[in-house]
């Protein structure tokens, strides 16, 4: 174009693509095309720790993935295989398929959680429920009944300056993180952890706010959650219900348990947290216990 000058750079740097896993290996001989259609689209990255979910249909592949997540991820470490979440603890079902070193220090929103990839969750899904919770809890004495490392306790505590958090947790190794996940965080005077049974030690009409971060079981614990409560705290009950019995399923199961110790519920707010399994959704109630 007229007036356009052309200026040759002297060491011209040109823009390198990271490689995606997928183009790592379209063009490796020994992979076949259904093959490369079925390699992992999405991974989670917790600190230095990689998790990936594999179609069986290229377990045998895994190694290989494995490997090349490392080589676009350099600041990685390790990568683990995710075969899902199971029991009372909600221990991760994962295998090494490269590098080692399982345990990490993740940061999110400005906190700090130090974990074992390995042996304890963490669910990408919950991001979201992780930022509204730090918005929550100004001034307030809350008790968290299923705290694991500190997922709703931490940010909590970092973003709103609740008076107490009493993080009660049952599986000693997540306690142990919790403790630690507390001095990382400085918020030592605020978080207080306790190992053992929420069903036992949940004080009796103290709470102003009450978080059942669980799933599948939380109605189990829901008499104690809301006993816990003082007249006009506020409740937050997790629970997993097949997508056509939402919301109606978890309104019911707190006004039944409401009326049982004489006392009212004003529905808040449900929202979809996750979807959990095909046909199952992560849902959580917002409500006020009178
Ligand atoms: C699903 S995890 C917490 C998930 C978390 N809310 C999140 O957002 O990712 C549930 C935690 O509750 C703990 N837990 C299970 N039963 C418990 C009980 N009866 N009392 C206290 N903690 C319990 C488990 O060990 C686990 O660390």
């Amino acid at each position: 174009m007229a007036g356009q000058k052309t200026v040759r750079q002297e060491h011209p740097e040109f823009y390198h693509k990271t490689p995606g896993l997928v183009d790592l290996f379209r063009d490796r001989d020994r992979i076949s095309p259904e093959q490369v259609a079925l390699l992992p689209r999405s991974w989670y990255i917790l600190g230095t720790v990689i998790t990936v979910k594999i179609d069986p249909r290229v377990e045998d592949l895994k190694r290989d993935i494995g490997s090349a997540l490392l080589s676009i991820y350099p600041r990685c470490r390790c990568v683990l295989m995710d075969r899902g979440i199971e029991g009372q603890f909600r221990v991760p079902k994962r295998e090494v398929i490269a590098g080692s070193g399982t345990e990490t220090v993740h940061r999110e929103n400005g906190v700090v959680f130090k974990l074992d990839a390995m042996k304890i969750m963490f669910s990408a899904g919950n991001l979201n429920e992780r930022m509204r919770m730090s918005r929550l809890g100004d001034d307030e004495f809350v008790v968290d009944m299923f705290a694991g490392i500190g997922y709703f306790s931490l940010p909590m505590a970092v973003h709103s300056r609740p008076d107490r958090v009493l993080s009660i947790e049952l599986n000693p190794l997540a306690y142990g993180y919790l403790t630690e996940n507390v001095r990382l965080n400085k918020v030592e005077g605020i978080v207080d952890p306790v190992l053992g049974d929420c069903a036992e030690e949940v004080p009796e009409g103290e709470a102003d706010r009450v978080v059942m971060g669980f799933v599948e079981f939380t109605d189990r614990y829901l008499k104690e959650g809301i006993r816990a409560l003082r007249p006009g705290g506020t409740l937050h009950y997790h629970q997993t219900v097949p997508e056509r019995l939402y919301p109606g399923a978890l309104v019911e199961d707190v006004r039944r348990k409401a009326e049982e110790q004489g006392r009212r519920v004003r529905v808040l707010r449900c929202a979809r947290v996750k979807k959990y399994s095909p046909g199952v959704v992560h849902a959580v109630l917002d409500a006020v216990i009178t």
